[in-house]
């Protein structure tokens, strides 16, 4: 037998009037919320979605309140503190500037990743953390065009999906083709808001290709599944054997490369390295002129990795020359360094280089 309890109708009446309340006054508390552009934040998580077996989107807001303003497609870097250590990690935006309360990252748990694992078991609801930035140059804001040909494997999805939802909710005139790759169906992130875009959109074409039933891409299912792709501009975003693949094979297809754009995030990447440099880089000396240690390059070591042996103040966020955390100044020496995409003219005159991308050539001083 089920036993109802009798609602007193004058508290019914007051819960209902504090309720109204309060959605006044988080409406007045958003509508004057002040825009982040740039800049360091805390974050609050409010809730975190379980993707797939291996992804989780975090949805954050900030304290206080703020508007998130940001290029779709952009990343932040993350400040984390495990095991009393300070990590810093980039992981692009998932979200849409179009819905600017929140903002969400999308995360996968990459074999052997000390950050993603941990953020994955431990980030809950409640939980704060610091995010500095946005960044990157890899958006739909900088590279504007009537035709689009997204193509992103794995989590590479994340800023594709940014710059979808941008698009979409901004009521865009622009003419989307994604092609997303995944193991299997079941590992297809935002599958369900794909598809029902897809659905809902004229402009909007949608393609998978799962790694269990057609394979891998090939040029010859990218040919058959985007045969207007020369007349499109291409973001690309994935894993690196993806990415290396698909740069190949679009470039072999005689495709305008200055239409072509391309990111690596996610912890998915190591630093490219210049490998001939790398293996010469053994044994050279690095001093650090503020603290004096001298220290000897181990075989393969980047600078950025060099530097962390011996816990110099230096951030590596996202390890893969985009985001330039890891910036140093070179006061004699010389390296080999495969990125300044962050750098300007006039750092990279004065002996800036980064870190994660670059292999000593000759003994290092560093201003550090
Ligand atoms: S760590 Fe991001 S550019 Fe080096």
């Amino acid at each position: 037998m089920s036993v109802t309890t009798p609602i007193n109708p004058q508290q019914a009446i007051i819960s209902v009037h504090e309720k109204s309340m309060q959605i006044t006054e988080a409406f007045q508390q958003l509508s004057t919320a002040a825009s982040w552009q740039k800049g360091t934040l805390e974050l609050t998580c409010l809730r975190v979605v379980q993707e797939t077996d291996d992804v989780k989107t975090f949805v954050f807001q900030s304290t206080p309140q703020t508007r998130f303003h940001f290029k779709p497609g952009q990343f932040v870097t993350l400040q984390l503190e495990i095991e009393g250590e300070n990590v810093y990690r980039t992981y692009t935006i998932s979200s849409s500037p179009s819905k600017p309360y929140t903002l969400e990252l999308t995360i996968k748990k990459v074999e052997g990743g000390q950050v993603s694992g941990w953020l994955l078991e431990n980030l809950k609801p409640g939980h704060k953390v610091k995010a500095e930035g946005p960044g990157g140059e890899f958006n739909i804001i900088d590279h504007p065009a009537k035709k689009v040909l997204f193509l992103s494997a794995g989590c590479g999805i994340t800023p594709m999906m940014s710059m979808s939802r941008w698009l979409r909710d901004t009521v865009a005139d622009v003419d989307i083709h994604f092609i997303h790759s995944a193991r299997t169906s079941y590992d297809i992130i935002f599958r369900h808001e794909l598809d029902k875009t897809a659905q809902r959109y004229d402009n909007f074409k949608l393609d998978y290709v799962l790694e269990n039933i057609d394979g891998f891409l090939d040029a010859e299912k990218l040919q058959q599944l985007a045969p207007d792709m020369h007349d499109r501009t291409i973001f690309v975003c994935g894993p690196a054997p993806y990415m290396t693949a698909v740069e190949q094979m679009v470039a072999d297809s005689g495709f305008d490369m200055s239409r072509y754009f391309q990111e690596s995030f996610g912890g998915q990447l190591m630093p490219e390295l210049d490998t001939e440099a790398t293996a010469q880089a053994e044994g050279y000396q690095l001093t650090l002129e503020k603290s004096g240690k001298v220290a000897t390059f181990d075989p393969g070591q980047s600078v950025l990795e060099a530097l962390e042996q011996q816990k110099a103040p230096v951030i590596g966020a996202c390890r893969a020359g985009v985001c330039g955390s890891c910036k140093v100044k070179i006061s004699e020496g010389k390296v080999s360094s495969t990125s300044q995409m962050t750098l300007t003219p006039d750092e990279i005159a004065q002996g800036y280089v980064l870190s994660c991308c670059s292999t000593p050539q000759s003994d290092l001083n560093i201003d550090i």
